[in-house]
């Protein structure tokens, strides 16, 4: 409920406020299920000790992160394969979303 609520103000605020090329939270929320067994709603699960926590994370470079994947600069079994079919639009969404999250990475 915390997290609807969350979601449903960054949304308005997002709408209210930011240029498109900021990624749209709400949207994010929505296309992580995927994400979410591994990274956990909002960022913070890390479900194998090798696993990054990126609730928090600087939206450029989780933008960064996810477009290496996409692209094969950064490779990774698990994660290449989910970044492969991501667009642009995708990945902002998806950034908006996790580095609004708290978490230990956030200052
Ligand atoms: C099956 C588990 C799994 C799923 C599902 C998954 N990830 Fe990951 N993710 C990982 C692992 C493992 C890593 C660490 C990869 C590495 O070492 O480069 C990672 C790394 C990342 C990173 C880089 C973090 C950093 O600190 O550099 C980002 C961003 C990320 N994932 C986002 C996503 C998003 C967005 C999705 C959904 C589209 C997703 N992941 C789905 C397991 C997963």
């Amino acid at each position: 409920m915390k997290l609807m609520l969350t979601a449903l103000t960054v949304a308005l605020a997002w709408a209210l406020a930011s240029p498109a090329s900021a990624g749209n939270p709400a949207r994010g929320l929505e296309i992580s299920q995927v994400c979410q067994s591994c990274h956990g709603e909002d960022g913070n699960l890390a479900l194998e000790a090798d696993y990054p926590i990126i609730a928090g994370q600087h939206f450029n470079y989780l933008v960064r992160a996810l477009e290496d994947y996409r692209s094969g600069d950064r490779d990774h079994a698990i994660m290449s394969s989910f970044a492969r079919d991501l667009s642009d639009r995708d990945i902002r969404d998806l950034a908006a979303w996790y580095s609004r999250q708290e978490g230990p990475l956030k200052p």
